[in-house]
């Protein structure tokens, strides 16, 4: 088992870290978040979710953010995706309005989480996105899948391995080109990512997975590490360790903390001498902004030691 010489950071702040925010949240803000991480280094960027308004109250700005990014001075920085997350048609069509450069679509492994999520059956959820995926063909998107819930779900403990080995084929098979496996509820633990990883690489290659691990048991670098040591080389983050999903703590289950943070996944792999192309320096000032925006602690424990160093 090797590591990886290079690793390509998903960063899923501006979308996965504030749509769990419940205070107000400027589109200048997210905006300029957007920008100071680009500047930081990286090189794809969820920047918002076209899904219903009234569910994730907090993204229903995304059409401005987009907008705002492509029109301001500059516009778009070549080499830098900007994807937007979308459920269904509508979802889709919100998406290409604003010039999305690529979409992500999510599915579950838990039946209870995908109803409480998005409405719908886990195979419902499929064949939903069927139809995104024709029209993603036809407009030359890219699309890629999430599944949530790859180890536990809040609602039903534990999930087989081999269920989320099934949804990431059926999401492959619809033209996925990456599938990105989500902790949802950050449960898991080196040896049940290693299980999840090694049931979904019987049916997809490895090479077409990514990992999406929340950090509520502090236990997401562990995880990415073992992960990394099977030969993923695609790994979710979100600047200041922000967020969580907000379909976890309806349950009164301990809420889903954020992704791990990505100071702290950047600072693992430069010890680790792994590529990612991330300034360490800048990545933390935009994960400085964007707390002292929020009022709230920085995540990130790399974040905090470095600054209370300096
Ligand atoms: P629904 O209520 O079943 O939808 O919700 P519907 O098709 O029956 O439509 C109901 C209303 O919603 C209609 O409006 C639609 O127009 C509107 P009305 O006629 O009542 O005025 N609507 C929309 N409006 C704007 N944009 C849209 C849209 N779609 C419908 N795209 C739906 C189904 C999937 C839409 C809903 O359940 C939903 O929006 N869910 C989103 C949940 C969500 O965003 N969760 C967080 C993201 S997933 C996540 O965080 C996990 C991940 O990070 C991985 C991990 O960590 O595990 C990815
Ligand atoms: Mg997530």
């Amino acid at each position: 088992m090797t590591l990886p010489k290079k690793v390509k950071i998903v960063e899923v702040g501006p979308r996965d870290g504030l749509q769990n925010e419940q205070q107000p949240i400027s589109t200048e803000v997210k905006i300029e978040l957007i920008h100071r991480l680009v500047d930081a280094g990286l090189r794809y960027i969820e920047a918002g979710s076209f899904v219903n308004p009234k569910w994730v109250p907090q993204m229903a700005g995304s059409d401005e953010v987009f907008q705002g990014l492509f029109s301001r001075e500059g516009g778009p920085k070549a080499g830098v995706t900007y994807a937007a997350l979308t459920p269904n048609l509508e979802g889709f069509e919100r998406a290409v309005a604003v010039h999305a450069n690529e979409l992500a679509i999510f599915a579950a492994a838990s039946e209870t989480f995908s109803q409480k999520n998005i409405n719908c059956s886990i195979d419902e959820s499929l064949n939903r996105f069927t139809p995104i995926m024709d029209a993603a063909k036809s407009t030359g998107l890219p699309v890629r899948g999430y599944i949530s819930c790859v180890v536990g779900c809040p609602y039903e403990g534990e999930v087989d391995p081999n269920r989320v080995a099934e949804v990431a084929l059926r999401l492959r098979d619809i033209g996925c080109y990456e599938v990105s496996l989500g902790d949802t509820t950050g449960v898991g633990t080196p040896d049940s990512i290693i299980q999840g990883i090694e049931a979904v690489a019987a049916k997809v290659s490895i090479s077409r997975l990514a990992v999406h691990l929340h950090d509520t048991y502090g236990q997401a670098l562990a995880n990415i590490y073992a992960s990394l040591l099977m030969g993923i080389d695609v790994v979710d983050s979100s600047v200041a360790g922000l967020g969580g999903c907000p379909y976890v703590k309806d349950n009164g289950a301990k809420g889903a903390s954020g992704n791990v943070a990505t100071e702290d996944l950047v600072y693992m792999l430069n010890g680790l001498g792994i590529e990612h192309g991330v300034d360490l320096d800048k990545l933390m000032e935009a994960g400085r902004f964007i707390t002292e925006k929020l009022g709230r602690e920085n995540g990130s424990k790399v974040a905090r030691a470095l600054r209370s160093k300096s």
